[in-house]
């Protein structure tokens, strides 16, 4: 496994926001969280990043020589290979849509490729080169997401995190951050993709796990997930 997760604790003072979690991602899949508001989703996603104080537990990074992250400080992790897109994106909006790129390269030794690179987000976010010198808080919602995603993208990252890239996206919109997501594995992306629209997660994950008040109620194959009537019942509104 690429990411194991094994017996994650966080909590914040007395408040216990996720009470013991253990799942993992493998190279090249699309794993999901999926689960209510306040269930731990964004807790684990900010634990994996050294963001969030981690009680009890292990976070177990890499396919040959695993190192645990638990402890290691933000910088050290994002140098690991792991990108974060967090909720709200948190794009620069002063700056233009290709220093914010740039930035994302920012912790990179290979500045030699940035303009290839700059062409592959392109590539995949045509929108993003017609506003190549637009500034970032001028961009729409969903332009502003698939900012955030190609400013992930620029890091080279090994593994992606993903948190609610739907949330307020019009429905045309959330279908293509969707296909974007598809495209990123499709290049050898593995990501970890933690989604409210649950529909819409477990459409494009390889597998999933559902979080309840901070314990994993329920994981297997997100087509299974899909199928099932506590899932449909639950979160997918059906
Ligand atoms: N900084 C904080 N201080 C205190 N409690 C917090 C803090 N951050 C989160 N919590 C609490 O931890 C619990 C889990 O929150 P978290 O943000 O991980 O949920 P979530 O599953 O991402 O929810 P949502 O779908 O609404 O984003 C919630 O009860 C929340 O109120
Ligand atoms: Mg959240």
């Amino acid at each position: 496994m690429l990411l194991e997760v094994r017996d994650l604790k966080v909590n914040y003072g007395v408040i216990e926001a996720v009470k013991g979690v253990s799942f993992s991602v493998g190279e090249g899949e699309i794993v999901t969280l999926v689960g209510a508001n306040g269930a731990g989703k964004t807790s684990i996603l900010r634990a994996i990043s050294g963001l969030a104080d981690v009680r009890r537990g292990q976070v177990l990074y890499g396919a040959a020589d695993e190192v645990n992250l638990v402890g290691m400080p933000p910088h050290d992790i994002v140098k690991q290979g792991i990108s974060h897109v967090p909720e709200g994106r948190l794009i620069f909006a002063p700056l233009t849509v290709r220093e914010n790129l740039l930035l994302g390269a920012y912790t990179r030794n290979d500045k030699e490729n940035f303009e290839a690179d700059l062409d592959g987000v392109f590539s995949v976010f045509p929108r993003l080169k017609e506003r190549v010198n637009q500034v970032g808080g001028t961009l729409s919602g969903g332009e502003q997401q698939m900012l955030a995603v190609g400013r992930a993208m620029m890091s080279r990252c090994h593994l992606l995190l993903l948190d609610e890239p739907s949330m307020g996206l019009a429905p045309i919109i959330v279908e293509e951050v969707f296909s974007t997501i598809v495209k990123l594995k499709e290049m050898g992306t593995p990501i970890l993709l933690v989604e409210q629209n649950a529909n819409m997660a477990l459409s494009v994950a390889d597998r999933g796990y559902v979080l309840e008040t901070g314990n994993i109620v329920l994981s297997g194959n997100a087509s299974d997930l899909a199928q099932m009537d506590e899932v449909r019942a639950s979160y997918l509104g059906k």
